[in-house]
């Protein structure tokens, strides 16, 4: 069965912006799924009728298999949405925060379980702190918590990276990883596209409301080709590009810095050509393609941007 079951949904604001324009997808039981897209695309607007606080224009939206319209307690229940928003009463400690979340799914006397969430989101010694009094990245790491403490089945995160230092969120990622090695299913939406590399096992591209890519993350990853990347440094200027890297596409990157494109296949080639140039090459950086470049090709290029 599936987890969340999207069908050609469309959402025009009062303002008369369409910002989804018939969305459709599925993401199964325990999947990791990754719901990319630039600024602007829609993915706030999907998350939030899911959530609840937007209403669709039209289209179905299933979660566990129930239809949001015919029972919307049910399907909250369901769902824990750490929304992009960072919004809390300002009066509540952390803990207050979580006991009166809890409370309003009905459960009580849970606090060894709240307690466990801060402390795997590294936020116990915050626990009765007033929430005006935490950083940005502890107030995205409360929102996670409070996500959590109903147990839903579904979490959907609405970059919850965003503004994190690296350590918590390498913290974070290893939290979601086990959260969903456990059989959450995890719809994470998100900036930082090595994020979406390594933790998702399939990835959602949508650009002004429309899905322009849907496949496992390795997969989108080689619909690019084995192109790759190679930046030489020379240890002197270089006044010309020698000939023997001409057929590897050579860009000028400044007078020490050559970049070649070449396809894996070719590094014996490259190589050959490496050994017989003059100059003294004094470092190489390569690299093969990103889940960025798939990003920038499918959405910013798509739309001559760059
Ligand atoms: N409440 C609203 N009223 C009117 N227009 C809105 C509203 N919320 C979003 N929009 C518009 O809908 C479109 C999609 O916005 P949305 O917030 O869903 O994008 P997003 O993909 O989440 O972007 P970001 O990456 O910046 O968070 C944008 O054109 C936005 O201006
Ligand atoms: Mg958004």
């Amino acid at each position: 069965m599936s987890a969340i079951k999207i069908e050609n949904l469309h959402k025009t604001y009062a303002s008369g912006v369409h910002a989804l324009k018939g969305l459709s997808f599925e993401i199964k039981k325990g999947e990791f799924f990754a719901l990319l897209g630039p600024n602007g695309s829609g993915k706030t607007t999907m998350i939030n009728i899911l959530a609840g606080p937007t209403i669709k224009t039209s289209g179905t939206v299933k979660i566990g298999g129930t239809d949001i319209e015919k029972d919307r307690e049910k399907t909250k229940m369901i769902l824990g949405v750490v929304p992009q928003e960072i919004s809390f009463d300002s009066f509540f400690s952390v803990n207050e925060v979580l006991i009166l979340q809890s409370g309003y799914y009905g459960i009580k006397n849970n606090q060894k379980y709240i307690d466990e969430i801060l402390e795997k989101l590294n936020l116990q010694d915050k626990k009765h702190a007033n929430t005006r009094a935490l950083s940005g990245g502890m107030k995205r790491r409360l929102l996670v918590a409070k996500a959590l403490v109903h147990k839903p089945k579904v979490l959907v995160l609405d970059e919850p990276t965003a503004g994190v230092d690296v350590e918590l969120r390498h913290n974070l990622w290893h939290y979601m990883r086990k959260l969903n090695k456990e059989g959450l299913t995890i719809l994470l939406t998100t900036h930082y596209l090595e994020e979406a590399e390594s933790l998702c096992t399939r990835t959602a591209i949508i650009d002004k409301g429309e899905l322009v890519a849907l496949q496992k993350t390795k997969d989108l990853i080689q619909s690019m080709g084995n192109a790759k990347k190679l930046t030489l440094t020379f240890g002197k200027k270089v006044s010309k590009i020698p000939e023997a890297l001409l057929p590897f596409d050579p860009k000028k990157q400044n007078d020490h810095e050559i970049i070649l494109h070449f396809e894996t296949q070719d590094i014996n080639k490259i190589l050959k050509a490496l050994e017989s140039i003059k100059y003294p090459i004094v470092d190489l950086d390569l690299q093969g393609k990103k889940l960025e470049d798939v990003f920038i090709e499918l959405t910013y290029n798509r739309n001559g941007k760059l």
